[in-house]
């Protein structure tokens, strides 16, 4: 074991969007032969591990986050013998495997919701589920007022086998993903069951899908006042950061801590406070949890420190690591968050040196370091994303960040597959992101994610470790690393000169032109040895 403790408590972990990373096959949609095939991609750009975005069998109501087979691969996505050619030769790069577990809620056509269907209210088969009666004198109206995370209500009414209309089932997501009822013991034995299968196969971990969302309330009652259903939830709330959740994780924790090697949690848990965040990743549950509080902070020095400081201290209260985050799969692209263009770009250029150089592990999703926007124009017909649809369009939704990687080339897809096809069509300014177009150009987002990385790997400072914020002024942060590593950012929009402690240091890393004074232009930060 390194001197930094477990692997997961340093790791740099690249977010595979497997449908939008590459296409082996040509059918526009990316597989797991195609990850497989861009391994070395992924080894040089200096990264640990892969954490993949599902790919089991789905109908893909929701991109492969309604489950119908937890034990198997969606045949667009290949077959299970490639998941183990992946997990084998990504391995042999150097590269660890974490697979998305969807525990909360599965696909409407697995088997097991297709048998509560078939079965009678108060069967072994609903039981499964959250089935409830409906109120009023027919049932009509839905058991209490929750609702869908992605617009509509969260309970959708069956018909009965009779013909009748019947009881309803809750989804906190779309009606295509009916959640589960964590209480009952066959759920939490298939779960079980589903880790082992993997954690056999020679997976090193697993991220958990919706961690704080799996118990509710018993008496389900209505949302009130003050509690939202989506963003960070809040305590008191009836469906989310229940405590009865974490006995489900102590078990889970038993199961992994049996297997060598390592093998690690990480939680998606979209929780407002620090605090209650730090509570899934007591020694005894979780490992590492998002950092959704350092994602939504504004690119603006104060927010910027308050969010460090609050998750610091926090999980240094359980002993666990922070992982820096900055996007992911469902929100929108950093580049275009921190205001979008040249200005995006600078800033997103900053924040990664920043991430990089905080105590704990980061996560890059795919594309960051190619500086992608988010596309903000993608038509209705194409979009796939259910938000998008229940909201009547309100919503856009999440396809804008889930376009299909331009690799090489200049016209689509810019080398995602042998075709031109992608299952959302990629813009026609790629041909200046591609890989191939930066990996050559030392002053590209590729080049400066490959070099931060280097220097991560080889700085005894970077990593799991602690901080100590330096004196700066105003919209400048800085912070020391042992032994001998400065970091100095400047998020304002002005140029700063650099804070007293670095001026004698050696510049490393910049993310903009450094003045010889060490003078640092707008949105630019820089890495020091000392
Ligand atoms: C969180 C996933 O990241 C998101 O993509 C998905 O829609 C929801 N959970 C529901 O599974």
């Amino acid at each position: 074991m390194s001197p930094d403790g477990p692997w997961w408590r340093h790791a740099v972990i690249y977010q595979v969007y497997v449908r939008s990373f590459a296409d082996s096959d040509g059918d526009g949609i990316g597989d797991l032969p195609g990850v497989r095939s861009r391994l070395a991609y992924l080894r040089d750009l200096g990264v640990d591990a892969l954490w993949l975005n599902p790919f089991y069998p789905s109908p893909q109501a929701d991109a492969g986050y309604d489950v119908s087979d937890y034990r198997d691969v969606d045949p667009r996505f290949g077959t299970l013998a490639d998941a183990d050619a992946l997990i084998a030769d990504a391995h042999a790069h150097g590269l660890r495997i974490i697979v998305d577990l969807v525990p909360n809620h599965t696909s409407d056509r697995h088997p097991w919701f297709r048998a509560a269907l078939a079965a009678p209210p108060g069967s072994r088969e609903r039981a499964r589920y959250l089935f409830r009666d409906g109120g009023g004198p027919d049932g009509s109206a839905p058991p209490n007022n929750w609702m869908s995370n992605f617009g509509g209500r969260a309970w959708t009414r069956v018909t009965e086998a009779d013909g009748s209309p019947g009881q309803w089932y809750l989804h906190l997501f779309a009606p295509e993903q009916p959640d589960l009822d964590w209480t009952n013991d066959e759920v939490r034995a298939e779960f079980h069951d589903i880790l082992r299968f993997w954690l056999d196969r020679g997976v090193d971990g697993f991220r958990i899908d919706v961690a704080h969302g799996l118990a509710k309330d018993p008496e389900m009652p209505d949302l009130g006042a003050g509690y939202a259903t989506g963003g960070q939830a809040v305590e008191g709330h009836p469906h989310w950061d229940l405590d009865e959740v974490h006995d489900v994780y102590r078990g889970w924790r038993r199961i992994a801590d049996a297997y060598p090697g390592d093998r690690t949690f990480v939680g998606e848990i979209w929780v407002a406070d620090p605090a209650r965040l730090a509570r899934y990743l007591r020694p005894d549950e979780l490992h590492t949890a998002f950092n959704f509080t350092f994602l939504v902070a504004p690119w603006e020095a104060g927010a910027l420190r308050a969010a460090v400081d609050e998750s610091m201290t926090e999980l240094a209260e359980v002993g666990a690591p922070a992982t820096w985050v900055l996007s992911n799969h469902d929100v929108t692209r950093h580049v275009t968050r921190y205001g979008g263009g040249a200005v995006g770009v600078r800033r997103a250029r900053a924040a990664a040196l920043l991430m990089l150089a905080l105590p704990g592990g980061a996560y890059v999703y795919q594309g960051e370091e190619l500086g992608l926007p988010e596309v903000e124009d993608l038509p209705g017909e194409v979009r796939q994303d259910p938000t998008f649809h229940r909201t009547g369009g309100i919503e856009p939704g999440r396809d804008g960040c889930r376009v299909p990687l331009p690799w090489s080339g200049t016209e689509p897809s810019y080398g995602f597959g042998p075709g031109a096809a992608s299952w959302l069509p990629q813009p026609a300014g790629w041909a200046e992101l591609t890989v191939e177009r930066q990996a050559g150009d030392p002053s590209s987002m590729l080049s400066l994610y490959r070099e931060a990385l280097r220097h991560r790997a080889a700085l005894p400072a970077l990593g799991a470790g602690t901080l100590t914020w330096l004196p700066a002024g105003g919209d400048v942060l800085a912070f020391g690393r042992d032994p001998g590593f400065v970091c100095v950012v400047n998020a304002g929009d002005r140029p700063a000169a650099a804070p007293p402690g670095v001026r004698d240091a050696r510049l490393l890393l910049a993310s903009g032109p450094v003045g010889d004074d060490g003078t640092l232009p707008p949105d630019t930060a820089a890495w020091y040895t000392t």
